[in-house]
């Protein structure tokens, strides 16, 4: 299954993609193309470096045209980009732009989203900090479908990750980032094994016939794979996950 993700800046999420798929966790699955709206972002040099083809589409205010018609445009650009190159799922990974409703049903529950919270509570920006303001004591990431509503679209996959008295906006952050990177690809795979189907709003997963004790058993090689990568960035998985 060919799949085109959107990236506008660091993007860790696209890595851990092209981990999984490299490590043959991720299955049946071809990252066909990178697609960001910044030049400088990182998950492009990514994409090359992985010799996933990169493209930089700009967003261009269009001087005396209303705002919705400069994002049609550039929406256009992206799903001309996608459908010739037969993308079936859309992936936005850290894509800062607001999709048109256009995009929306070129790709009817065919684009996912990851949002650092559990979704529906603390949607949109600065979501570390809304959590730890409302003193919650559980954090965690959600996958969804992207729908007209902003993080509101049906729910995939869920991650519980606790939250700490002391934490941080960064730690709590880099908390949960290990559990996105685990989970996005998972709701990947479940995707492209037909394995869900969306009833109204809601999402149900099949995971008949031990599918799930596999994806874990195969996913374990990624999960060695991490530990070694934060302890590259100085920083021991084991001390990022540590819950007192
Ligand atoms: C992630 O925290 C994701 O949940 C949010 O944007 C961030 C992207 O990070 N949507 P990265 O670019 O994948 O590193």
């Amino acid at each position: 299954m060919k799949v085109g993700v959107l990236a506008s800046g660091r993007g860790s999420n696209f890595q851990s993609m092209v981990d999984h798929v490299s490590l043959d966790v991720l299955r049946d699955i071809e990252l066909e193309v990178l697609i960001s709206n910044k030049r400088n972002a990182p998950a492009l040099a990514i994409a090359r470096k992985n010799d996933i083809e990169a493209l930089y589409i700009p967003y261009v205010r269009k001087r005396g045209l209303p705002k919705e018609e400069s994002r049609l445009l550039h929406d256009q650009r992206i799903i001309d980009a996608l459908q010739k190159r037969g993308v079936e799922l859309v992936v936005l990974a850290g894509y800062m732009r607001l999709l048109s409703p256009q995009f929306i049903d070129t790709y009817p529950n065919r684009i996912m989203n990851i949002h650092p919270s559990l979704l529906p509570k603390h949607p949109g920006l600065h979501v570390h900090q809304q959590v730890i303001d409302a003193g919650d004591d559980v954090s965690g990431c959600t996958v969804h479908f992207v729908n007209k509503e902003v993080d509101a679209g049906p729910i995939i996959l869920q991650t519980k990750v606790s939250v700490r008295k002391d934490d941080t906006e960064e730690s709590l952050a880099a908390r949960v980032l290990v559990f996105e990177h685990r989970t996005f690809p998972k709701a990947i795979q479940i995707f492209a094994d037909k394995r869900l189907r969306v009833v109204e709003k809601v999402v149900f997963i099949d995971y008949s016939g031990g599918w799930g004790e596999s994806w874990d058993q195969r996913q374990g090689v990624y999960l060695r794979h991490q530990e070694k990568s934060w302890a590259k960035v100085g920083k021991p998985l084991v001390e990022v996950l540590r819950v007192d």
